[in-house]
């Protein structure tokens, strides 16, 4: 782990201008400095640098961020590379914290696993190239699978020979230790003597993200019914294969470009796409998704494409990771290869530009062939196609982020129409399933994690015709709330009190939590309160630098949307234009007012409940009084706000 004081100091550093110029040609205009967007493709700029801000924005892609997530979307790298990479920039030393000595003993095997895959790796090459069973047996079958010498360089193919133990030989005389021979999978213990294990089969080398290799698929030439067709690494400290997709090094340029993920089954697929220029493509090894997988997809393109064979095995594994993909958001479609053949055959059979039309013109909606695929299944067994609908509404419950509420609401119509039936009916059951799991997640109780809760959305349209979805008042309340104490909780209240003690004092913490549905914000605040109890004074800034970019974001939003609170401000105050820095008080106390009001509303709600349920005359009046009370004070918050904001 880096030290806080390392953290510290390249954050001290980081000058956005500098780090951004390294990688795009900025020219000054006025405050800000403006160039071509490097994340999609524009004539004139619309990409801003505000070094005030510490923050770049593009008017065209919408992209947004500090200094280190502009480099974590440009170099995809994570926040520790990102910080690593500026402190090299900066000549920054990193002082690591302690680390455990399991953490140790495991880095130390992590590095020699490196070193052992990396001379397998240049031994089998060699034993392809140059030697000549290698030759022989092993290039010409590659040779006759259509597989041409740059692609077999670039994928560093190579070949481990039948006999002898050749390469166990090689590596025991090389000094390598044998315990890390055996966990790297390259050789096995047999009668007390190390052995080759991927005999005379055909080696694919697979790569991490920087193209160090992490272990080896490894196919029989010959298939043969007593061994496997391929021998893969097995899971040791670098090889974790739910974290790993064949071909993603070779494939992150060409993904990012495209936009576009192709994932495909198996090793040969990924290499002859390549060789046919259909370099965006992965592979799974056959089996289902992880959601590591997934976030490697993600941090390249939301646009996944499958291309598998239609022989359904395969197919059924690949749509079981599915759900979780909808869940992040990703854009999945499908293309199926007919005639049992998998994309390796076919784009052997039919050609480059035969292959990229035929995936062009078959991709169809998962969802919707998900669905198919059911139906079909089902046949007409009734109680099997009601199965079939509330699988379909549970898929699509999954969809719950605000931004994607259009998709949701089209694949509702869509599988409506296409089930036949009623719209409105499919809908309240997609809700339900999302009430549930809303419900199942805040029992969990895990922080950052909480979905958005989604907000009410209307839509209108801005000054320049653009529509524009606007958040309820509830939820601009909310992002008021929380941007007020971001912005000025470090002010002075009074003699006293800071604003955030004064806010703090003003909304207990049960009453947030209860009160703003945003959990997201209320991650915030939460976060905010534990740095203010520590002794901190948290500004705008150590939540933009914060690790997780879900809160980078949403800070960066709240404290871009533009809440002036009243344009009856600079007539109130003729002569001076009013600023939010000027007035923090009357929009702490505006914002604060609301809130109040809102809480007020739930408790006479509350009240009128009780009201209506109560049996005593006694009891009655109580509630009654009550409800006097409430409103009362509701009338004098509603009074007060009036005077502050609309007077
Ligand atoms: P396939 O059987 O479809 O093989 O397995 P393939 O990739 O098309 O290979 P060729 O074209 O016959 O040479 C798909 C993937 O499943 C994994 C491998 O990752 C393979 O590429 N697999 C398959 C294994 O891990 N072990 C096996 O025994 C078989
Ligand atoms: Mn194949």
């Amino acid at each position: 782990m880096i030290s806080q004081n390392t953290i510290q100091q390249i954050q001290s550093r980081i000058d956005i201008i500098d780090i951004v110029g390294s990688f795009v040609k900025l020219k000054k205009r006025g405050a800000n400095y403006m160039g071509l967007c490097p994340f999609h493709n524009e004539k004139s700029p619309s990409f801003t640098v505000s070094p005030a801000k510490e923050i770049y924005k593009c008017f065209g892609c919408g992209k947004s961020g500090n200094s280190i997530g502009f480099l974590m979307e440009l170099e995809k790298y994570s926040y520790v590379e990102a910080l690593r990479w500026l402190a090299n920039k900066y000549g920054v030393e990193i002082e690591e914290t302690e680390v455990s000595p399991e953490v140790r003993l495991q880095q130390q095997a992590s590095d020699s696993l490196y070193i052992i895959n990396n001379f397998g790796q240049q031994f089998f090459t060699n034993a392809l190239l140059h030697t000549s069973e290698g030759e022989d047996i092993a290039m010409s079958y590659l040779a006759e699978r259509g597989f041409k010498k740059d692609i077999i360089d670039k994928f560093q193919l190579g070949y481990c020979p039948a006999n002898g133990d050749q390469f166990a030989n090689a590596a025991v005389t090389a000094q390598y230790n044998s315990e890390l021979l055996e966990k790297s999978g390259l050789v096995v213990l047999r009668d007390e003597k190390l052995r080759d294990n991927y005999r005379g089969r055909i080696i694919f080398p697979i790569h991490n993200q920087s193209g160090k290799v992490l272990g080896f698929g490894a196919r029989l030439i010959k298939n043969n019914d007593k061994a496997p067709k391929y021998i893969n690494t097995p899971e040791n400290e670098i090889y974790v294969k739910s974290k790993i997709l064949y071909g993603s090094y070779f494939a992150r340029m060409a993904i990012d470009k495209a936009d576009e993920c192709l994932l495909v089954e198996g090793y040969t697929d990924v290499v002859s796409l390549h060789q046919a220029g259909v370099e965006n493509v992965v592979a799974s090894g056959g089996t289902s998704l992880t959601p590591d997988q997934l976030r490697l997809v993600k941090k390249y393109t939301k646009n996944l494409t499958i291309i598998y064979d239609g022989d359904g095995a395969g197919i059924k594994a690949a749509l079981r990771g599915m759900d979780l993909a909808l869940e992040e958001g990703l854009n999945v479609r499908l293309v199926l290869i007919p005639d049992k053949e998998d994309p390796d055959s076919y784009v052997n059979k039919v050609g480059a530009t035969a292959f990229k039309q035929f995936v062009e013109d078959n991709k169809q909606d998962f969802v919707l062939f998900q669905l198919s695929l059911s139906l079909k299944d089902a046949g007409n067994d009734s109680a099997k196609k009601s199965t079939v609908v509330s699988q379909i509404a549970e898929t699509i419950s999954k969809i719950t982020k605000a931004e994607h509420f259009t998709r949701r609401q089209d694949y509702i119509k869509q599988v409506s129409e296409l089930l036949k039936i009623e719209e409105a009916g499919f809908n309240d059951l997609v809700n339900k399933f999302i009430r549930e799991k809303v419900q199942k997640d805040e029992g969990k109780n895990t922080v950052f994690t909480a979905p958005i809760s989604e907000p009410d959305a209307t839509i209108a349209a801005d000054e320049n015709g653009e529509i524009i979805a606007l958040f309820n008042t509830d939820e601009l309340q909310e992002r008021a709330i929380v941007r007020s104490l971001i912005e000025f909780g470090i002010k002075e209240w009074d003699e006293e009190n800071s604003v955030a003690a004064y806010i703090f004092k003003e909304i207990d913490n049960n009453d947030l939590e209860a009160m703003i549905e945003n959990k997201k914000l209320v991650d915030i605040v939460q976060l905010y309160r534990r740095w203010y109890d520590e002794g901190n004074s948290p500004t705008e800034k150590d939540f933009l630098y914060y690790e997780n970019e879900e809160i980078n974001n949403l800070v960066l939003q709240l404290m871009e949307t533009n809440t002036e609170i009243s344009i009856n401000w600079n007539k109130h105050y003729e002569g001076k234009i009013a600023t939010r820095e000027d007035y923090f008080k009357e929009e702490v106390i505006s914002t604060l007012s609301y809130f109040k009001l809102r809480k007020l509303k739930k408790m006479i709600d509350e009240n009128q409940r009780q009201l209506e349920k109560a049996s005593t005359d006694e009891d009655q009046f109580l509630f009654l009084k009550t409800h006097l009370a409430l409103k009362i004070e509701e009338q004098h918050i509603t009074r007060e706000l009036g005077t502050v904001i609309f007077k």
